[in-house]
C-alpha cells in the first residue's frame, strides 16, 4: 500500500510510491500524456499519467476527469524542475472518487455577487485559500504574543443584557422572554476579569448592526481584547505597538509564499515595528485642515479622514484624547479636560484606517453613575459593572483589535468580504 502523503510533504517523499488525496484543480490534455494538477488543502501537485504505463482504466479516469472532481492518486514522487514545487507523480492509478459536472466557477472573471452567492465553492480558490490561511497565521500570532506574555485568556458572554457600544447597532434576540443582545464586545466583562486575574483577553465572534454597506463592516466580526489592570492609557499604547508589530513580522515570515500570491507590497509591512507614532485628536484635526479636507471639532472621523491620517505615516499611528462626545460611556476622562477622554484608536496606513479601539477606563464610581444617565442606559442592566467601581477599582485599560479589518490591511484587499470563510453584511446571510 503506498502511503497517504500530503501535497506540502512531498519534496520528502522523493522516489517513493505515495498516494495523494484531493480536487482536480486544472488538467492538460495531450493525447498519451495527461497532467493533472491535483489540490489537497496544503498544496497543488502535478500528477502525470501516460497512457503507456498505467491499465487503460486508470488512463481513462486521468482523460475524463474535470475541475474540482474528487480524486486519488497514486505513483512515484520525482523532482522535476517544471512542476510546481520541484516534484511531480509519476502515476501508476487514477481514480475518480466523484466526477464533477459543471462546476460553476470557471477560471473565467466572475462577478462578485456571483462569487459571494457560491462563496462554499470560491474559498478553494488560490487568493481565498491564501487570504483564509494568512487569517489563521494572524490568529495563532494573536494567541502566542498573548499566551506569552501573561494574558489569560477568558471568554465573555455572547447572549448580553446589555450593550457595550452604539446601541443603535444591537441586535436583539428574545431570551425566554426578556429581550438579550448579541454582544458587541466583551470588554465590561473584561474589566469584572481582570480583578481576577490581572491580564486577560477574550477572543470571540462579535455583533454589530451595521445598516451601511461599506468595505469596511460586517455585520459578525472576531475581535480580540486584552485588558489590564492598573494599566494607564500610555501603557495600553505600548502593548498594543508590541502586539501589532508581532502579528505583522510574524504573517511576513511565516506566510511570504501567500502574499506573495496575493500580490501582497510587503514593504510597507516591513515597517511595522515599535514605537509608532503618537498624535492626539487635536493634532490629526489640524493634520486634516492642512490636507484641505472640511471636519469639525467634536465629530468621529470617516473613512476619508482616516484614510488622510493613515497616509500621513509610514507605520500604523495611534490618535489618543477623542472628544467625549463621540466615544463610548465607558471611557476614562482627561484629567484637565472634561471634553475630551483618555481613548485611543489604531489606524492603518493604505486606506485601511482603524484596526483598534480601546483606552483606558472610567475608574470612577461618581463619573461611571453619571455617564450611564447621560447615554440614557438602563441602569439595572449595569449594576454588576458599577459594583467594580465599588469594589477594588483601579486605572485600568484595553483595547479590541479586529481581526477582519486586520487581515485585509495585512493582505492588502479591498474589501473586507473576502477576510473570513463567510461574511455576514447587510445584504448578505447566505450560504
Ligand atoms: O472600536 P470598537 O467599537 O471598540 C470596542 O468594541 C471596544 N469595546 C474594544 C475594547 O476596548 N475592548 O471596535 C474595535 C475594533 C475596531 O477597531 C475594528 O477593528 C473592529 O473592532 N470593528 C469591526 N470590524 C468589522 N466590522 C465591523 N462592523 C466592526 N466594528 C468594529
Ligand atoms: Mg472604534
Amino acid at each position: 500500500m503506498a502511503q497517504w502523503v500530503y501535497a506540502k510533504d512531498l519534496a520528502d517523499h522523493a522516489g517513493e510510491h505515495v498516494t495523494i488525496k484531493g480536487w482536480l484543480y486544472n488538467h492538460t490534455d495531450k493525447g498519451g500524456l495527461q497532467f493533472l494538477l491535483v489540490r489537497d488543502g496544503t498544496g497543488v501537485v502535478q500528477c502525470v499519467a501516460s497512457e503507456k504505463d498505467i491499465s487503460a482504466e486508470a488512463f481513462d479516469e486521468a482523460r475524463r476527469v474535470t475541475q474540482e472532481s474528487s480524486l486519488i492518486v497514486t505513483g512515484k514522487v520525482r523532482s522535476d524542475a517544471r512542476a510546481p514545487g520541484g516534484y511531480e507523480i509519476q502515476s501508476d492509478d487514477v481514480r475518480i472518487v466523484q466526477l464533477t459536472e459543471d462546476y460553476p466557477i470557471t477560471p473565467k472573471e466572475h462577478g462578485t455577487a456571483f462569487l459571494m452567492a457560491n462563496r462554499h465553492l470560491w474559498i478553494r480558490s488560490a487568493k481565498q485559500h491564501a487570504t483564509l490561511l494568512v487569517r489563521a497565521e494572524i490568529v495563532k500570532a494573536i494567541r502566542d504574543w498573548l499566551d506569552s506574555h501573561d494574558f489569560v485568556n477568558v471568554d465573555t458572554p455572547i447572549l448580553t443584557p446589555s450593550s457595550c457600544e452604539d446601541t443603535t447597532t444591537l441586535f436583539e434576540t428574545d431570551y425566554f422572554g426578556e429581550p438579550a443582545y448579541l454582544a458587541q464586545s466583551g470588554q465590561l466583562y473584561n474589566e469584572a476579569n481582570i480583578a481576577a486575574f490581572g491580564k486577560v483577553y477574550c477572543f470571540g465572534p462579535t455583533f454589530r448592526a451595521e445598516k451601511s454597506k461599506t468595505r469596511r463592516h460586517l455585520t459578525e466580526f472576531w475581535m480580540v481584547e486584552p485588558e489590564m489592570a492598573f494599566v494607564d492609557l500610555e501603557g495600553c499604547m505600548e502593548v498594543e505597538e508590541q502586539f501589532v508589530s508581532y502579528i505583522v513580522q510574524t504573517v511576513l515570515q511565516n506566510r511570504s509564499a501567500e502574499l506573495e500570491l496575493l500580490e501582497r507590497d510587503t514593504s510597507r509591512l516591513e515597517k511595522v515595528v515599535p514605537p509608532f507614532p503618537r498624535i492626539s485628536y487635536d493634532e490629526a484635526v489640524d493634520l486634516l485642515t492642512k490636507h484641505g479636507l472640511s471636519f469639525t471639532w467634536g465629530d468621529d472621523f470617516g473613512a476619508p479622514h482616516e484614510t488622510a491620517i493613515g497616509e500621513s505615516f509610514d507605520q500604523p499611528v495611534f490618535v489618543y484624547n477623542y472628544p467625549t462626545r463621540c466615544k463610548a460611556f465607558y471611557m476614562e476622562e482627561h484629567p484637565t479636560r472634561p471634553d475630551v477622554c483618555l481613548s485611543v484608536d489604531l489606524l492603518a496606513a493604505e486606506g485601511y484606517g482603524e484596526i483598534i479601539g480601546g483606552g483606558q477606563r472610567t475608574a470612577s464610581y461618581e463619573l461611571l453613575e453619571r455617564r450611564i444617565r447621560e447615554h440614557n442606559l438602563n441602569r439595572e442592566a449595569y449594576e454588576w459593572y458599577l459594583d467594580l467601581r465599588r469594589y477594588g477599582s483601579m486605572p485600568h485599560s484595553g483595547f479590541g483589535l479586529g481581526v477582519e479589518r486586520t487581515v485585509a490591511w495585512v493582505c492588502g484587499l479591498k474589501h473586507i468580504r473576502e477576510t473570513i470563510a463567510f461574511p455576514r453584511m447587510l445584504e448578505r446571510i447566505y450560504p
